[in-house]
Parts: C-alpha cells; structure tokens; sequence
C-alpha cells in the first residue's frame, strides 16, 4: 500500500456505517461547493447496507443536494434489477428509493440484459455522457465506494482476472469462477484509479486475514491495485476486520 493510505479502525458495523455516512456527505458537500454536482459510485455486496440506510436517513440526507447528485455502480451481478442479488436492488431500497434523487440521475449497470458485452459498452457510454467526457478520457468520480471479498477482490475485479490487465475499457464483463453469481459487470482498475476518493468499507472477522495480506507489501491481490494515482484512499475498517493490522492493535 502506498503512503498516502489512510486507515480508521471503527468499534463495530454501526460505528462504520455512521463514519461512512459522514464522510459520503463531506464528499458530496465538498464537490457540489467546487464543482456544482457530486458523482457517487456505490458499492455491492452486503457491508455498505447499512451505510446507505444512514445516508437515507436524518442528519445525512438532508446535507446531500440530491438534485445535484449522480449515482453509478462500481460493479454488477447478471440478474434482474429485483433479484436479491442485484446490487442496484440493494441501494435503491436501502438508499435511492428514500431519497429525492431524480431517476434520470442514478445510472445503473443492465444487469438483466442478454447480451453482457453490449450492456458494458452501453455503461460506458452511459458515464461518458452524464459526466461529459472526451473520448479516450477517463472518467474522474467524486467518490467510490468499494468492499473487500474474502479472496481479495474488489468490484467484480477477482484474482486473475485478465481484467486486472485492461487499459483502454472503462467497463467489462467479467466470469468470476468462484462468485455465487458469477457473470458480472464491473468498473475497471485505471477508472477506480481516476477517482478523487475511493473509501473501502470492510467489516467482520472473516475479512481479518484479507485484509492483512492486502496490506502486506507485496500483495497482488486486486484490492491492492487500487491506488487513486492523484486521489485520496481511505479503508474505514471495523475492529474485527482490522484485528491482524499492526496499527490496530497499537495505540
Ligand atoms: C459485489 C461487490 C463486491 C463486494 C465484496 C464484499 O457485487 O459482490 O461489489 O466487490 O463489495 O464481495 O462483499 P460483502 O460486503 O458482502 O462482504
């Protein structure tokens, strides 16, 4: 991990989900005041629920110009928007659907398409157009959210994966072998390494020893790859997920 990482260890899953919550808002607040619009990415998987059940509540909602925000998914399951599965499923009822967000600003990916290929390339040029780009330029988020599998992944980006490779797609749809569901859609490393911000939200005693070897200086594991080349990276972990970190157990 490079220098610039920052790490805040939390007593448990509440006290992450109100840092997370707090820091979402500093972020949203800090870009509508620079730049008049903040872009979000969220995360999937089961850690950052109930992150978003606090955003979607008081005080956070509140201090978040939802007309002037943009929310994308970092990654996707090849279900249905309503399969219990479908990380879009799981924002928009834990969070999107409770807050005063038009539906023309959360873009999300096609998970219940027929034709994976298509439905990246249609992502891509779903985030190249609400955010402006040039062709060829990279997009740059406000702020993505990211979790941590037990193997090392991050979005759907797994160990292997000859994604961790691509330089040019913005997104790609990826088979992850050892996933419950294993087509999946996902943001590539040099977009997550555009980002302004990227916060990791990892919790629980099954992530302890991922996230020591994540940690470790040599690790090749893809959620070491993520390193923002000119943005802020900040893993709020809880203290079960910490407890094989040197600098949780020292004062
Ligand atoms: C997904 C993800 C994935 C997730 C990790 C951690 O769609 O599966 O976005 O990268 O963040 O697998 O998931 P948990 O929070 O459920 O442990």
């Amino acid at each position: 991990m490079g220098s610039q990482t920052e790490i805040k260890v939390l007593d448990g899953p509440a006290a992450l989900a109100e840092t997370a919550a707090g820091v979402i808002v500093d972020a949203a607040v800090a870009a509508i005041a620079a730049r008049g619009r903040f872009t979000l990415v969220l995360s999937g998987g089961a850690t950052p629920r109930e992150t978003y059940e606090r955003l979607a509540g008081p005080p956070f909602c509140d201090r978040i110009d939802w007309q002037r925000t943009l929310v994308f998914f970092g990654d996707e399951r090849r279900v249905p928007p309503d399969h219990r599965d479908s990380n879009y499923g799981m924002a928009r009822a834990a969070l999107l659907s409770k807050v005063p967000i038009p539906p023309a600003s959360v873009f999300r990916i096609r998970g219940d398409t027929e034709d994976p290929e298509a439905a990246a390339t249609e992502y891509a040029r779903a985030i190249a157009g609400a955010l402006g780009l040039r062709r060829g330029e990279l997009p740059r988020f406000d702020l993505v959210l990211l979790g941590l599998g037990v193997d090392g992944h991050a979005a759907s980006l797994f160990p292997g994966s000859p994604v961790l490779k691509e330089v040019f797609r913005t997104v790609a749809a990826v088979h992850a072998t050892a996933a419950a569901v294993p087509q999946r859609f996902t943001l590539t490393l040099p977009v997550l390494n555009a980002a302004a911000e990227v916060i990791f939200l990892v919790s629980g005693p099954e992530k302890a020893k991922v996230v020591k070897a994540a940690f470790s200086d040599q690790s090749t594991l893809p959620a070491a790859m993520v390193r923002p080349a000119n943005g802020r990276l900040c893993w709020l972990l809880d203290r079960d997920a910490a407890a094989l970190l040197k600098t949780a157990a020292e004062p």
